[in-house]
């Protein structure tokens, strides 16, 4: 079975407003005028509507006709800090800013269902529609729970999904359990003692001591975990010096941690600290490990998981959607949200085939009434079980 038809006689409307979200992108909880265009077109639509929670969050609620379930369905806002090169007539007008991960037409997919479904009711319940602001590492799932956002919308279920440029158009997918993982990001800064380069022996060279502190690093994963525990450190940023003739003082090496396994993952981070006091210890410096839990591994409900997957299935046909054993060492704060309500949470394949937060990123918009449909299948079945 297609799309839904209401859904597609609008197609073009969706299109519309994804590439206005497109071409003016908005950083995490700066989304003003993203939520502010989001609540105009759910009052538009008769949907009711609270906003400024998690500071530029919004939430959508649609009584249907009579008692049932409360289903939650999420989408993410937030653009990145990328320049756009895609050529796009309606390329980002926003100067190093791009929605490169799809953010728009998530918000968008959303949208779509709240229109369908406050025009055509056919479902009992409750649907609560939450636009997500700072998906992208600034933490927008936990404000939005930190401003009560299930004390006040309490959900029986919630539902999120992802567009994923893999060339197959309409390929649903769910990893039933843990499936995203869990991202630190951090930041190493060494303080030590600089001079003349010609004088070396007059500093205490904070760069040899970052470049060794990396080549250190890369024996954590290596060696201090087992082969079987799926975990990735990065160090994506070295920061020293501006000039040929000057031995700088200090040196900052950043980067991510991306785990399954709690326990695993302390480890690391102990392992880290370790070796950032060894190096400091040795060579009579100071050395700041700051680590920042930024993301939590997302597991997704197993017995939603199937539901989300046969619900899926209605839109896209049963052998477009299917479970997956695949885990992603990418993160997504949907995490903290599947933390306190039972959910699940899936990508949807598209044409597209640069990958996501590639500065050419390309969206193919005929996910949008595929999305669309999806969430708003998820209402009409899930509120009424
Ligand atoms: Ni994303």
């Amino acid at each position: 079975m297609p799309v839904i038809p209401e859904i597609n006689a609008f197609s073009d409307d969706l299109v519309a407003i994804r590439r206005d979200f497109h071409e003016h992108p908005e950083l995490g909880m700066e989304e003003v005028r993203t939520s502010g265009i989001v609540a105009e077109l759910l009052k538009k639509w008769g949907v009711e509507v609270h906003t400024g929670i998690g500071k530029t969050g919004v939430v959508g609620v649609l009584n249907g006709n009579g008692p049932g379930r409360t289903i939650g369905l999420r989408a993410d806002m937030d653009a990145l800090p990328i320049e756009e090169k895609t050529n796009l007539p309606f390329a980002s007008k926003t100067p190093g800013v791009m929605h490169a991960c799809g953010h728009d037409a998530h918000t968008t997919m959303l949208l779509g269902a709240a229109r369908y479904l406050a025009e055509s009711k056919k479902f009992n319940g409750k649907a609560v529609f939450i636009f997500q602001p700072a998906e992208e590492g600034l933490g927008g799932a936990k404000a939005m729970l930190a401003d009560a956002l299930f004390d006040r919308f309490p959900c029986d279920e919630i539902y999120g999904m992802h567009n994923n440029p893999n060339g197959k158009p309409g390929k649903v997918g769910v990893k039933p359990g843990q499936a995203m993982a869990g991202a630190d990001f951090f930041d190493i800064r060494i303080k030590a003692s600089g001079s003349h380069a010609a004088r070396p022996q007059e500093s205490i060279d904070p760069i040899v001591i970052g470049t060794n502190l990396v080549q250190q690093l890369q024996s954590v994963v290596s060696r201090n975990v087992s082969p079987t525990e799926p975990i990735v450190l990065s160090i994506t940023q070295i920061h020293a010096g501006a000039a040929y003739n000057v031995i700088p003082s200090d040196c900052t090496i950043s980067g991510t941690m991306r785990f399954f396994d709690s326990d695993v993952a302390n480890h690391v981070r102990k392992r880290i600290r370790d070796l950032c006091e060894g190096a400091a210890t040795g060579y009579g410096v100071e050395v700041e490990f700051d680590n920042r839990e930024i993301f939590s591994v997302l597991v997704n409900d197993e017995n939603l998981s199937n539901v989300m997957v046969d619900i899926a299935a209605d839109v896209v046909g049963e052998d477009q959607s299917t479970i997956t054993d695949e885990l992603t060492t990418g993160s997504e704060d949907f995490a903290d949200m599947l933390h306190v309500i039972p959910g699940a949470y899936c990508t949807v394949g598209h044409e597209g085939t640069l990958p996501l937060h590639n500065d050419g990123f390309f969206l193919d918009e005929s996910i949008l009434p595929v999305g669309a449909s999806i969430y708003a299948k998820l209402i009409e079945q899930r509120t009424a079980v």
